[in-house]
């Protein structure tokens, strides 16, 4: 049978349908090698569902019947994803007196990955890496997703992937950009220069770096410190989004544009978005400037102090001395 033909006329017997049901496994062993949207394991479910359904067509063993004719086996379409445009950004919501967890979206597979086109638009284009629909993930889960990965061109010219660091239950997480040189190297967020400047205010704060939660939008450095661009956040957001689902944190400080409007889905200028309590998914979101930012501008670290303060009194902390 020529694996590139459709499957136009019924099968007659067992022989044959094992047959269709061989070819059309192989198609998409085909599809997902040659990066199509199908995975072997929904390729075999897939097969599994349409040898279901065409053995109802199949007379019993030993019976003669004629086998009603049929509409012709299709091979699975192109990637959803690529041609569904991402949903409208939702309104922007008040903040609840209690926030309901962080939901995953409804159309995760076991094993995170698209099958078919979501029934109901989700919240974000496509389930997220790592996540079972109605469980909670693991860091580690979503870490292994992540793999050495090679989503986007920032995996060229990264030396390592820097995923994350904290406490995986973390009341408050900090989201930055994306990893600087020191980063980089290291494979820890925030250990650089604006990283020093991060752990104070944590400290400030009246918590350690080892009480919270650390990561960025972006897990591989961009060359040469630039901003990360569009098609490397949409590879990456949806791991930041997991980890999100996976910590269930408080609160979250947003730092700098980039985390902010990534997470918000508001290209609102960070200037504006600064101070206001927002919500991410039913938590608590605050949006202040990056590290970065206020080593550059330093008459600025008033405001993001301001900033900072809100967020404490969400934790009952007392403000301690300024850094
Ligand atoms: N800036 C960021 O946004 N993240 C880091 O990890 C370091 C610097």
């Amino acid at each position: 049978m020529n694996s590139w033909a459709p499957v136009n006329e019924p099968p007659e017997s067992a022989e044959e349908l094992g047959e269709v049901v061989e070819e059309l496994r192989r198609h998409l062993l085909w599809q997902e090698e040659t990066g199509g949207p199908v995975l072997l394991a929904d390729a075999t479910k897939l097969a599994a569902e349409r040898s279901a359904s065409l053995r109802s067509m199949l007379p019993p063993r030993g019976a003669v019947a004629k086998v009603p004719p049929t509409e012709p086996v299709q091979a699975p379409s192109s990637p959803p994803r690529a041609e569904t445009p991402p949903p409208a950004a939702p309104p922007p919501a008040a903040v609840s007196a209690s926030p309901p967890a962080i939901r995953a979206p409804v159309t995760a597979t076991s094993n995170g990955m698209l099958l078919d086109v979501p029934q109901q638009a989700p919240r974000y284009p496509g389930p997220l890496p790592g996540v079972v629909e109605g469980e909670r993930p693991t860091l580690d889960q979503i870490r292994r997703e992540l793999g050495d990965c090679r989503r986007c061109k920032l995996c060229t010219g990264r030396k390592n992937i820097v995923f994350g660091v904290g406490n995986p239950r973390a009341d408050l997480v900090f989201v930055g950009e994306g990893p600087g040189e020191n980063e980089d190297i290291q494979g820890v967020p925030f250990v650089g220069a604006a990283g020093e400047l991060l752990t104070k205010m944590i400290q400030a704060m009246g918590f350690s770096r080892d009480e919270i939660y650390i990561c960025n939008v972006v897990k591989c450095r961009p060359p040469g410190n630039r901003n990360p661009e569009a098609d490397e956040i949409a590879a990456c957001e949806p791991f930041l989004r997991s980890q999100l689902l996976a910590i269930q944190p408080k609160v979250i400080v947003a730092l700098g544009k980039f985390a902010a409007q990534t997470l918000l889905r508001d290209t609102t200028p960070i200037t504006r978005l600064r101070g206001q309590w927002r919500e991410y998914q039913g938590v608590k979101l605050m949006p202040t400037f990056h590290p970065a930012y206020l080593l550059r501008s330093p008459a600025e670290k008033r405001k993001a102090w301001e900033d900072l303060q809100q967020v404490m009194k969400i934790f009952g902390k007392q403000a301690g001395a300024r850094t």
